[in-house]
């Protein structure tokens, strides 16, 4: 029998769906499951695409089933389970073979696995899959991290399942060891920052504007024929849209304000912090979904404190100001975020490419956009660039939509409408865009208690100020 291309471990909804969109795209491949009744059902249902796959019940079926150098995808729960596979994988692979994490790892665990193959002659690719069940079946952005050598090997895989932005694959290969999981955190940070954002404006309609949700969708809609336009803004629409099949109001209005959170954008926030690089906005929507999960104490909180009524008045005026705000947050959010991976690249010695980044997040992933292709242009014509925002292009965009963040984070703080992650957009942009800051003070005050010392700005020698007396008393 002919052999395959590339073996799939893990047959949950994203591995099934990615087994099947590499079969689709005429690639043989050889699928195993822990269970195998689960190996069974999926092939059984495979139609078509089953002659394209072959599944296999035993680890030894599964290697000899694929072609040397093997590259063996393992697409299973993020972790410790992910450690007990290699090891399992180790002892049935050759030398050259690739084991490739396609799960959402923290970049730290594909370094550490990485390291940890080196010298056992296999291989090891952290991969970052974006764009969900749906991206995995018929086309996900992809991030790759490992040697070029063993992307070599799977690249013509990888470009044929990718998603395409005008013909172009939304796969590369972004740099040694972790850079490929490294960049699907930050994607995922942003990603955050964007479904926050939309959040608040949600509420400044919802709660400010007394509007019900199909009006609110009706908003996004309209706002997804402009500069907004990206899947984000779409399923914001649709899902504002949607009726609740168990009941006779808008579905959206029957889930509870909780959000969930599986890690990546803590993990993107931990990095910034660690690396000294701020990402206020990203930071504002991590913090966000942590308070929304504490609803006892909200409702506590808001029975001691009284309920806040607010009304804002809806007109073109002011849907136009959201929809801008929206725009110069979201600049900040992806500011930051391209910000933190230029400091992660020189850090990790990565030379992660900017441009490529933005280019393979224009289709496929959660985040895409057209405003991706836009980051994309800016970034070719400028990759060293400090901050996009210094970019002539989005310089000139934040320049157009500042004032209308800045009215929009104002009128929703003055009537009590929670906005963090647009305030800490704004307020980035003020921070950073202010060449003589408040820190003078924090130097003295940290030299009067501590005597850590301080520069001068007259370029006289580091001294320390003339509070000696005032300790005493
Ligand atoms: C994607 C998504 C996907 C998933 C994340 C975030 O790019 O396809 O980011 O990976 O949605 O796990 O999930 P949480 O919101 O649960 O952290």
């Amino acid at each position: 029998m002919e052999q395959a291309e590339i073996g799939l471990i893990g047959l949950g909804v994203m591995g099934a769906n990615l087994a099947l969109n590499i079969a689709e795209k005429g690639n043989r491949i050889a699928v195993f499951n822990r269970t195998t009744e689960k190996t069974d059902e999926f092939y059984a249902e495979a139609g078509a695409l089953a002659e394209r796959i072959i599944p296999c019940h035993t680890m030894e079926e599964f290697v000899a089933a694929i072609r040397p150098p093997r590259p063996v995808i393992i697409m299973i729960k993020a972790g410790e389970p992910v450690d007990q596979q290699i090891d399992a994988l180790r002892d049935q692979l050759a030398d050259n073979d690739i084991i490739i994490d396609a799960g959402n790892a923290n970049f730290r665990d594909t370094i550490r696995r990485f390291e940890g193959l080196k010298d056992s002659g296999l291989t090891f690719i952290g991969m970052g899959v974006s764009g969900g069940e749906e991206g995995a079946r018929h086309g996900p952005s992809i991030m790759v991290g490992g040697t070029p050598e063993s992307y070599a090997r799977v690249e013509k895989v990888l470009t044929s399942i990718a998603a395409k932005f005008d013909g172009e694959p939304c796969v590369a290969w972004l740099g040694n060891d972790g850079a490929g999981h490294f960049v699907k955190t930050i994607h995922n940070g942003i990603e955050y920052a964007d479904m926050q954002m939309i959040a608040e404006i949600y509420g400044i309609l919802r709660d400010g504007g007394h509007l019900g949700s199909k009006e609110i969708g009706a908003v996004f809609g309209e706002w997804n024929k402009g500069r907004l336009n990206s899947y984000l803004i779409e399923i914001t629409e649709k899902v504002l849209n949607a009726d609740d099949p168990l009941g006779d109001g808008p579905m959206v209005e029957m889930i509870l304000d909780k959000a969930g959170q599986k890690g990546t954008g803590k993990w993107s926030v931990i990095e910034a912090q660690q690396m000294g690089v701020p990402a206020t906005a990203i930071e504002a929507a991590v913090a966000a979904r942590v308070l929304s999960s504490m609803k006892d104490q909200r409702e506590k909180a808001e029975a001691a404190f009284g309920a806040k009524s607010s009304k804002v008045a809806v007109d073109d005026a002011l849907k136009n100001d959201l929809e801008l705000a929206l725009f110069a947050a979201k600049i900040a959010a992806y500011a930051q975020g391209f910000a933190v991976m230029a400091e992660a690249s020189s850090e990790f010695s990565w030379n992660l490419p900017m441009p490529t980044i933005a280019k393979i997040w224009r289709a496929g992933c959660i985040i895409r956009s057209q405003f991706l292709d836009e980051i994309t242009s800016a970034f070719t014509a400028d990759p060293d660039v400090s901050n996009l925002i210094m970019t002539p292009a989005f310089s000139q965009m934040v320049k157009e939509s500042l004032p209308a963040l800045r009215r929009v984070v104002a009128l929703a703080v003055t009537n009590g409408l929670p906005v963090p992650a647009l305030a800490s957009a704004l307020t980035y942009f003020d921070a950073y865009t202010q060449s003589r800051g408040t820190a003078n003070l924090i130097q003295a005050q940290r030299d009067f208690f501590g005597a850590h010392g301080f520069e001068r700005l007259d370029g006289k020698a580091s001294s320390h100020g003339p509070w000696g007396d005032w300790k005493l008393s």
